[in-house]
């Protein structure tokens, strides 16, 4: 190692695909001697991992870099790097330069394990860089990580999307499928638990989609029992499953398989037939409510949750309700909810019949009050049970509890020793409300 050279700050917009990014590049930065701050103003390097799926996300990362400026005023030698998926959009890169001509390097999602070089560029040539690329060159292996957790690690499978639903700009900024290969998740899975590591959530766009791509071919379910024989290993997650590829044989896989949690992701968007065509899910709202059917049958106290956007274009009041009828008669245990965002360059942003702010709003706080009271319900359903618990850690409540998950992935808060950090231990639910249980060590 060598000798210390710095601090760097990184804050991450987005889902786990750039939490796992940002996770590479504090482990790239710590192996040629940079440390982690949690405070800006004292970084020698600030990288802000950017997200575009909706318009919120990228107003966030044009207030943040503002408020940099000052930074960057008082120390010059300050590197300031931008990156991530918002990067990789068409004229983006540029923009940010124009507006923000302070910022030192802007790199894409296919070439962030070359920010060690860039770094050292920027450094020695003292002008802005800017490096986007638009494939990587093959899945890259090996790259030092530098996880949040001790207990809990994400594990990418396959990398980009295929899907095109209409409103989606993630396959135009993370590429197509490609799957990495079911040595190298393996091995990475075996030297996470040797480091003590119990469970693994698999991550990708479309885990179902997992090794089309592979010579020779190896379906999602075949990783997932291959998996399950990892000793040592406690438990696997695994999302998004997208409804159109969760076959029968990944339910049999996570039915026989006892490694395998009885959580599934499954994002309906929509719950009109009509919708669902328009943003080209591939199933529709008899299909998705079959499918559903089946895994509650095969996998019983399967925990079922989803992501549902209000507000496509087109979208009638009858066709929302069609979506609070669906989310009532499933009785998601949790549901990520969001209001329709035009994203330039899909085909939805040119549909005709885009909705009014005000009605999206509306429809969004009702589809609100529907999932809560639903989630109450579900959760209600655990007063009085003694659950399995993984402790990953303090809680996020302002006591000194510690928080757990079940393997249905409900959140549970309790007083507990913190030695318990990283084991498995039971507890008596004894209160529970829309969003966490609370629970009583026994
Ligand atoms: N691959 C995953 C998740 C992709 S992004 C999947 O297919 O489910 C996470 C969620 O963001 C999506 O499921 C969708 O509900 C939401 N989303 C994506 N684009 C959006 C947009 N333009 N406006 C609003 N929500 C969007
Ligand atoms: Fe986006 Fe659809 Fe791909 Fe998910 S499956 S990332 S929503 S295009
Ligand atoms: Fe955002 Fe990119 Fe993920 S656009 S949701 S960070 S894949």
């Amino acid at each position: 190692m060598e000798k210390e050279k710095g601090l760097f700050y990184i804050e991450t917009w987005g889902c786990q695909m750039n939490e796992e990014d940002s996770e590479k590049l504090s482990g790239m930065l710590r192996n040629i001697g940079y440390s982690n701050t949690e405070d800006k103003e004292k970084a020698n390097i600030i990288i802000f991992n950017t997200c575009c799926v909706r318009e919120n996300a990228e107003l966030k990362v044009y207030g943040n870099l503002g408020a940099l400026k000052k930074l960057k005023k008082e120390n010059p030698d300050l590197i300031i790097a931008v990156c991530g998926c918002m990067m990789q959009q068409e004229g983006m890169a540029e923009g940010i330069i124009k507006k923000f001509p302070f910022v030192d390097i802007i790199f894409g999602t296919h070439n962030s394990h070359k920010f060690p070089e860039y770094l050292n560029r920027a450094k020695q040539e003292g002008k802005s860089i800017i490096e986007i690329w638009n494939e990587e060159e093959g899945v890259v292996e090996g790259l030092p990580i530098d996880r949040k957790s001790d207990v809990k690690a994400f594990v990418t499978i396959m990398y980009g999307c295929n899907n095109f639903c209409t409103y989606c700009i993630v396959p135009y900024v993370r590429g197509r499928e490609r799957s990495r290969k079911p040595e190298d998740i393996e091995e990475e899975i075996q030297s996470l638990v040797k480091k003590g590591y119990k469970e693994i959530t698999l991550l990708g766009q479309n885990v179902n989609s997992y090794g089309k791509d592979l010579v020779p071919l190896l379906s999602f379910s075949q990783l997932l029992r291959r998996l399950n024989e990892i000793e040592g290993l406690e438990r696997i997650r695994f999302m998004t499953s997208h409804p159109k590829d969760l076959t029968d044989d990944v339910i049999d896989a996570i039915s026989e398989c006892d490694k395998l949690c009885e959580h599934i992701h499954l994002p309906v968007q929509s719950g009109s037939a009509k919708i669902l065509k328009k943003m080209n899910r591939s199933y529709d709202r008899e299909q998705y409510l079959e499918l559903v059917k089946k895994i509650k049958e095969r996998i019983p106290g399967v925990a079922l949750s989803t992501d549902i956007i209000v507000g496509f274009p087109g979208e009638t009041e009858e066709d929302f309700e069609e979506t609070l009828s669906l989310i009532k008669e499933v009785e998601y245990d949790t549901a990520f909810t969001f209001i329709y965002s035009k994203r330039k360059g899909t085909p939805a942003d040119e549909m005709e019949e885009q909705i009014a702010d005000d009605v999206k709003h509306k429809r969004f706080n009702r589809l609100i009050d529907t999932v809560n009271k639903i989630f109450e319900k579900k959760n209600k359903e655990y007063e009085g049970r003694v659950v399995e618990i993984l402790v990953e850690g303090e809680s996020k409540t302002s006591d000194d509890r510690l928080m757990g998950r079940t393997r249905t992935g409900k959140l549970v808060n309790f007083y507990g020793d913190k030695s318990n950090i990283g084991k498995f231990i039971e507890v008596k639910i004894v209160k529970s409300n829309s969003f966490s249980l609370t629970g009583e060590e026994i």
